[in-house]
């Protein structure tokens, strides 16, 4: 059994008790095919040759009754094994999200949203195929069993005739089962990279339609597509081939016993009731034997979907939480020590050196692309340092537990993003049992409240329903709010206010203003006129700070600065 099966294995024990129930129902309702073997030998033999009237009688009853308990038993079989197998994906499924979760922002860079989503849904699914089908499986070898044993009681000898050919259906089932796997796998790496393709194009819709992107985007897709249609038939050939493959040696089974059973009847050694039985229990042993061939395929495309979830669920994210230090202080100190940084290729932060004390302000300015977001990025830890380190409180921040860590820092981002949900609930993001009346309390401080409470429903009205008809500065104030919420003693306020127009950026600024407060913030901005007051200002180019000094001292300084100021009026 494969690593990967082994593991799966593991998430069946906690139902032990009704897969063993589940096993109890498959013995019995493997056994009935067996029964009817017999029943038919003796429609065959007493009544039809025999002529035994009181047999006659009973024989109606006994084949309604074997197909009620045959139909009772697949149901009540079928609904237990699925609803163990459906609780083992919803756990995996589970695990998978949280990984996800947990993920660098670096690795989901380089793995886009689309793609994930079909390892949630996609993967899984192919999973909980196998994984019901081997649940199911147990019962294919019990039936060959019954049908077997019931053929024996005929004929020992015809019985090991029959069975000396079973073990050639091994071949193909094996030999067309890995092809399977190879290209289930191959289909679902493309499945996630077609839908990768799909959703860039329909979440960049806009961007799309304005640059006439369709006929462009479209043909992106198409490829995708054109090879998915052609992996998916060469696995569904895969799992086909066994098949034709296992009728043909089951006909040779059955040509042999024809030839010998047949030389025996006509020697008088035989009832011809015997072997005509015999042939039909040979023909029943088809559909289980088929069975087991597709569930080894099923098994195989569980396999390469496992393959995938688990390749996520283990690996470890490139920011390890293995700082111990639990952190739980109502102001703290902000500092970079001599950080340097890079994505991959060009330093992008080279030796950046900063302390925010606790309750001041200091700002990051300089031109675009100079490193100011990727400072901010740092501080929450979504990327770590490549040299030098950050510290909060004196504490490296690879000290503190992650949870710790950005408990204390509360980020404004350029980019509002908002969920499909209540505005309520986009508020509590980071503390969603927060008390309404704190919600509404930070919104209050963000200046948020009066257009919330004008919605259809206030809080609670859902975002997905107004769709875009929040304003930039709206959806800026009800971030704004959620980073009140957090009550964090850190503020990281990223370009809050770039893209709004006067009126919304007063009201935005008003709001930052509140919140900085008694804070200790690290400010990036591109109106130089908001962060005039700043305690320090640092003026960075390529990664490295040219400036550092108040305002006044730095426009005096007629550098960097003052060129920037002068450039915006
Ligand atoms: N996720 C990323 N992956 C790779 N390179 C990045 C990434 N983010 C930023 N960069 C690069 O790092 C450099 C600094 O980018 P950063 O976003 O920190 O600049 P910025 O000062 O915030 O610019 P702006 O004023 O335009 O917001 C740029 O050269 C940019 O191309
Ligand atoms: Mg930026």
């Amino acid at each position: 059994m494969s690593a990967t099966w082994r593991r799966l294995l593991r998430y069946f024990r906690p139902h032990a008790g009704k897969l063993a129930l589940a096993l109890v129902l498959l013995a019995l309702h493997s056994a009935i095919p067996g029964l009817l073997v017999l029943l038919i030998e003796r429609v065959l033999d007493d009544v039809l040759i025999q002529q035994d009237q009181a047999l006659l009688r009973v024989l109606p009853v006994a084949v309604v009754a074997l197909y009620a308990a045959n139909g009772t038993l697949g149901f009540a079989r079928g609904m237990l094994t699925r609803s163990v197998s459906w609780a083992v994906i919803t756990q995996l499924r589970g695990e998978l999200f949280d990984a996800l979760l947990h993920q660098d922002v670096a690795w989901h860079q380089t793995h886009p949203t689309g793609g994930l989503l079909s390892r949630l849904t996609q993967d899984t699914d192919n999973v909980q195929y196998g994984v019901s089908a081997v649940v199911t499986a147990i019962q294919k070898p019990l039936t060959l069993a019954a049908i077997l044993g019931a053929a024996a009681t005929m004929s020992v000898e015809l019985t090991a005739l029959a069975v000396l050919v079973l073990p050639l259906v091994i071949w193909p089932i094996q030999r067309f089962g890995r092809r399977l796997r190879d290209r289930t796998r191959a289909s679902l790496d493309n499945l996630a990279d077609l839908s990768g393709v799909a959703t860039e194009a329909l979440t960049g819709i806009r961007t799309v339609q304005r640059h006439g992107g369709e006929a462009g985007r479209g043909s992106a897709f198409e490829v995708q597509n054109r090879l998915q249609e052609r992996l998916r038939l060469q696995a569904h050939a895969a799992r086909l081939m066994p098949s034709p493959i296992i009728e043909i040696i089951a006909a040779v089974g059955v040509a042999i016993v024809l030839w010998v059973g047949g030389a025996r009847v006509v020697a008088g050694d035989m009832q011809p009731g015997e072997l005509i039985a015999f042939l039909v229990a040979l023909g029943l042993l088809n559909p289980p034997l088929k069975g087991l061939a597709e569930v080894h395929s099923l098994a195989q495309r569980a396999r390469a979907g496992a393959e995938r979830v688990f390749e996520i669920i283990d690996r470890a994210p490139a920011i390890p939480d293995t700082g111990t230090v639990r952190l739980d202080v109502g102001e703290a100190a902000l500092a970079f020590e001599a950080v340097t940084f890079d994505y991959g290729d060009a330093p992008v932060l080279q030796g950046l050196s900063l302390s925010v004390p606790p309750g001041r302000t200091v700002a990051l300015v300089g031109a675009s692309g100079s490193g100011k977001s990727t400072a901010a990025a740092l501080v929450s830890r979504l990327y770590d340092p490549t040299g030098g380190r950050l510290t909060l409180a004196g504490h490296d921040l690879r000290d503190l537990t992650l949870t710790s860590l950005r408990r204390h820092v509360a980020v404004v981002a350029q980019e509002p993003f908002l969920f499909d949900d209540t505005v309520a609930a986009n508020i509590a993001l980071g503390r969603p049992d927060a008390p309404r009346a704190d919600v509404i309390a930070a919104a209050r401080v963000a200046n948020a409240h009066d257009f919330v409470s004008a919605l259809p429903q206030g809080y609670d009205t859902r975002i997905d329903e107004l769709g875009l008809r929040l304003s930039g500065g709206q959806r800026q104030r009800i971030c704004i709010a959620r980073a009140v919420l957090r009550d964090a003693p850190v503020l990281v306020l990223d370009e809050a206010t770039s893209a709004l127009d006067a009126e919304s950026e007063f009201a935005v600024q008003e709001a930052l203003d509140r919140l900085s407060a008694d804070r200790t913030v690290l400010a990036i901005a591109h109106r130089l006129s908001t962060i005039r007051d700043a305690d320090e200002i640092v003026v960075l180019d390529h990664g490295r700070v040219v400036e550092r000094g108040r305002h006044a001292d730095l426009l005096a300084l007629d550098g960097t600065y003052a060129a920037l100021v002068r450039r915006q009026g």
